[in-house]
């Protein structure tokens, strides 16, 4: 699932990263001066979440850097656990599951003086830590684009003819693409998911659509889906 998305990212980085499987590796920092403040205090509750659509969309940018730097070794490729750590797609997006994301990522976790999990708090700091929560919750569960894989190809490739002059009703497809991405469920049971689909929606929408990027977008999302 989506893998190819994130093994495309992960091109780019160091294969010595990915060699890493421990704790031993200097964190990330993650630049996060495009959201909004959240003060000093650590929260138990994630602020970006119900914050407006502009501020969790840059949420979710700066959390899938920071998410993918630091926590994806252990975690897996786009929060899709290889079994080395747990799956954190399901943790419950409401406070519960916030208190204790936000426990794990502060304090790491040591077991029998091996540190299993290094602690991020101080190092990566608040608002890092929203972001990453946001974009893990915020990933779509398992298979959730099976349905729409066929009809979603067929867009990929008209958006494709589109890029290349092509006519196209921008605004039909646009709003077929957003009903599809309304269609597809988290596993963290956050009310949106950050699917290939939306953001094919959210490229194409606006004076500017930008057709090559939408369908380039479809299509690492199906072949991450085969
Ligand atoms: C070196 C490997 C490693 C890295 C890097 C790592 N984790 Fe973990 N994480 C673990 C392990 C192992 C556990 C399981 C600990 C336990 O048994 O409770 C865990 C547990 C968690 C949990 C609790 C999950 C649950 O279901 O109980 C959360 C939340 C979490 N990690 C978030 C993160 C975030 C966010 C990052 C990046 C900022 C991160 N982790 C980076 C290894 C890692």
């Amino acid at each position: 699932m989506r893998l190819g998305f994130y093994c495309a990212l992960f091109a780019a980085m160091t294969a010595g990263n990915m060699a890493l499987a421990h704790g031993d590796v200097a964190p990330q920092p993650v630049d996060t001066d495009a959201l909004p403040d959240v003060g000093e205090e650590w929260l138990i509750e994630n602020p970006y979440r119900g914050l407006g659509e502009d501020t969790w969309a840059e949420a979710i940018k700066i959390g899938d850097s920071g998410y993918n730097q630091n926590c994806a070794r252990c975690h897996g490729l786009g929060v899709v656990s290889g079994g080395l750590a747990p799956d954190l797609r399901y943790l419950e997006a409401e406070e519960y599951g916030d208190e204790w994301y936000i426990e794990r990522f502060r304090e790491g976790y040591t077991q029998n003086g091996i540190t299993k999990m290094p602690a991020f708090g101080d190092l990566l700091g608040q608002k890092a830590a929203w972001a990453i929560r946001t974009y893990i919750e915020t990933r779509p569960d398992d298979g959730a684009l099976d349905d729409h894989s066929e009809r979603l190809k067929q867009i990929r490739d008209q958006l494709a003819a589109m890029a290349d002059g092509a006519d196209g009703d921008t605004n039909a497809l646009q709003a077929e693409l957003t009903e599809i991405a309304g269609t597809i469920e988290t596993g963290s049971g956050a009310p949106v998911a950050d699917s290939v689909a939306l953001r094919a929606a959210l490229l194409i929408s606006g004076d500017t659509p930008d057709f090559a990027e939408a369908a380039e977008q479809l299509t690492i999302g199906l072949s991450a889906a085969q």
